[in-house]
């Protein structure tokens, strides 16, 4: 048997929290992928695998005990040998083509698969949230693919971009102004890359920045499309903001709620003045449109 190559090391973390992946072992490791583990019934997050690849044998409980050290409880490690022609193979299993509305996410890997018709938007796994097999990412790019098919955007807010998968979509749908912003500056340098690998960089701007708060947000504001893809209890917190920022006749597509939450997200929404005009479904997961009310009424749905 030939001499292997790769070793991938395997890391199981349990509890919501996602693992901070310390920079020098980001740096040291030749990717970073990591996947969320949910409960197939309920969704709800059980914990996180994160898979290292090296080129040499790493020492994996001295790695396991660095990705601990940030406070998420680490289950085991597990390390294995593996071919580089079968890590090509793996990241592909991993990895499949998504299509959701007019849109097919795929990996650099699968480019000649896109579609003709297709909206393609090339992410490959990396370290920031948003490769597309999320069922909120789907959601969310249903969601623009029907706004889509009813008008043009010119003005686009990404809260939580993660690897810019959605204002990455919004760039290919319009001749848009798009600004995407994460409050985890490893998303913001995954989004740069991905924006600038889709040629879309002249029409998106990547930031760092906690909700609304950012300069650049405040001198681009109010925005015609808000995409927000965090979670429900943020989403609650920050519709006061998403009302400021939004034009009268603006929507928001807000996701990563589960549809058990999506009663307290409407709610809150309510109080600022804004309805719910369309919502997508997938599994347990839901993506929710709001509008302010006036102008919600005054065009009927959507
Ligand atoms: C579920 S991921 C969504 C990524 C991508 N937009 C998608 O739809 O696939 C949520 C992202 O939001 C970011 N995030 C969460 N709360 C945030 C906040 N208050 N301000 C800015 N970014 C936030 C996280 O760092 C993460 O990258």
């Amino acid at each position: 048997m030939a001499d292997p190559d790769l070793w991938r090391l395997s890391i199981l973390t349990i509890g919501p929290a996602m693992p901070e992946v310390p920079e020098a072992l980001e740096d040291e490791a030749l990717s970073v992928s990591l996947f969320e583990i949910e409960d197939e019934a309920t969704a709800d997050p059980l914990g996180w695998r994160v898979d290292l690849l090296f080129r040499d044998p790493p020492d994996a409980e001295a790695v396991a005990r660095e990705v601990g050290a940030a406070g998420v409880r680490v289950e085991g490690a597990t390390i294995e040998r593996v071919e580089p022609e079968e890590w090509a193979r793996a990241a592909e299993l991993r990895l499949p083509s998504v299509a959701a509305g007019r849109f097919v996410v795929h990996g650099s890997h699968a480019r000649a698969e896109a579609l003709a018709d297709a909206v393609a938007i090339e992410i490959d796994a990396g370290l920031a949230f948003g490769s597309g097999e999320h069922a909120t990412t789907q959601a969310c790019l249903a969601a623009i693919d029907r706004l889509a098919r009813r008008r043009r955007f010119r003005h686009v807010l990404d809260v939580g971009c993660g690897s810019g998968v959605l204002s990455i979509a919004a760039a290919k749908c319009w001749p848009a102004r798009v600004l995407a912003v994460d409050n985890d500056p490893i998303a913001v340098r995954v989004a740069r890359d991905n924006v600038r690998l889709n040629g879309v960089a002249s029409h998106v701007q990547v930031e760092n920045a906690e909700g609304y708060v950012h300069r650049v947000v405040r001198r681009w504001r109010p925005f015609d499309l808000i995409l927000a893809n965090i979670l429900a209890d943020p989403l609650i917190e920050l519709a006061p903001a998403l009302r400021r920022h939004l034009t009268p006749d603006g929507r928001a597509v807000l996701s990563g709620l589960l549809d058990r939450q999506a009663d307290a997200v409407v709610a809150a929404h309510r109080r600022e003045g804004l309805e719910l005009v369309d919502r997508e479904d997938r599994g347990p997961w839901v993506a929710l449109v709001f509008g302010h009310r006036a102008a919600a009424t005054r065009h009927s749905a959507r």
